[in-house]
């Protein structure tokens, strides 16, 4: 396949994306997927250092980036932050929802705190973003693409962890990208989610250790028929795929990433 056929199939060059929680982890990771393929990029978070060595490193990739300061479960934040985005990069054309966290406790004793934590960083910011972004997609009138950040834990429970705020709001992040899915087919916008599963990140690290835990990183490789945890650079490709003219008549689905967690 030639250069031009694979630039025409996966080539995002004069595209504008916005990718949250992209001060750590795998968000860095999908910033950096886009800028691969030629998108524009704005990288939201709160910690606004870590967002700018992000920005200067997805400028190596000769794109722009644009560092946002932002807390998703602030609307009045996010609609600041579109605003800047557009005045700066240009309409966004491609959201990737990546903003998350795991509460960590058994069910029976849950704090009702690290619940609502959940319901509103993993559930309600998700939604608020494809609100303000899908809006402005509507109305600028060609198409867009969103891809949401789910998990395997969006289609089954977590037997390694107790996370029952973050199973309950994974799944419902992976039916929200089905619902919005079927509303904005209409409009040209494709809604699709990644469910990936393990991957070392700041989410999956144990703070103490400062990597993962061996009998966590055990039991996670036992679910798992390639054997191993995710590797930086495997969801390079997913991210890229979504977005791209490639995935044009893909929507409503979840794109497991995952060594075959989820096929038996
Ligand atoms: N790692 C895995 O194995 C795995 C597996 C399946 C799914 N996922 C999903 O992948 C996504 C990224 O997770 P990760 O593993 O990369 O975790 P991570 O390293 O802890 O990154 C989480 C990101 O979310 C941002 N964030 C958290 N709360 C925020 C808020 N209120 N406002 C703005 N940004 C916020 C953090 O930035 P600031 O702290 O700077 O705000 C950080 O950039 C999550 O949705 C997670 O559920 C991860």
């Amino acid at each position: 396949m030639s250069a031009e056929h694979l630039e025409h199939l996966f080539g995002l060059r004069g595209k504008v994306a916005l990718v949250t929680g992209a001060s750590s982890g795998l968000g860095i990771e999908f910033a950096q997927g886009l800028a691969m393929a030629g998108a524009d990029v704005a990288v939201l978070a709160r910690r606004l250092e870590r967002l700018q060595e992000v920005a200067k490193q997805l400028e190596t990739f000769g794109v722009r980036a644009l560092p946002v300061a932002a807390d998703v479960c602030d609307v009045t934040q996010i609609e600041a932050a579109v605003q800047q985005i557009h005045d700066t990069l240009g309409p966004i054309d491609i959201l990737v929802n990546n903003a998350g966290v795991a509460p960590v406790g058994r069910a029976e004793r849950h704090a009702l705190a690290k619940w609502q934590q959940a319901l509103d960083v993993n559930l309600t910011a998700v939604f608020t973003c494809c609100q303000q972004v899908g809006t402005q997609m509507i109305a600028r009138g060609q198409g867009g693409r969103i891809i949401n950040i789910s998990s395997v834990l969006g289609e089954g429970a977590n037997a390694v962890h107790h996370t029952v705020g973050y199973a309950a709001t994974k799944g419902a992040v992976t039916n929200l990208t089905r619902q919005l899915a079927v509303e904005w087919a209409a409009h040209g916008i494709t809604v699709n989610a990644i469910a990936p599963s393990w991957f070392p990140t700041e989410m999956t690290t144990d703070p103490r250790l400062g990597r993962v835990h061996e009998s966590q990183q055990a039991r996670m490789e036992l679910f798992t028929p390639l054997g191993r945890l995710g590797q930086p650079g495997e969801l390079l490709g997913a991210v890229i795929f979504l977005a791209s003219p490639a995935a044009s008549y893909v929507t409503g689905a979840i794109l497991h990433v995952d060594g075959g967690w989820r096929a038996w």
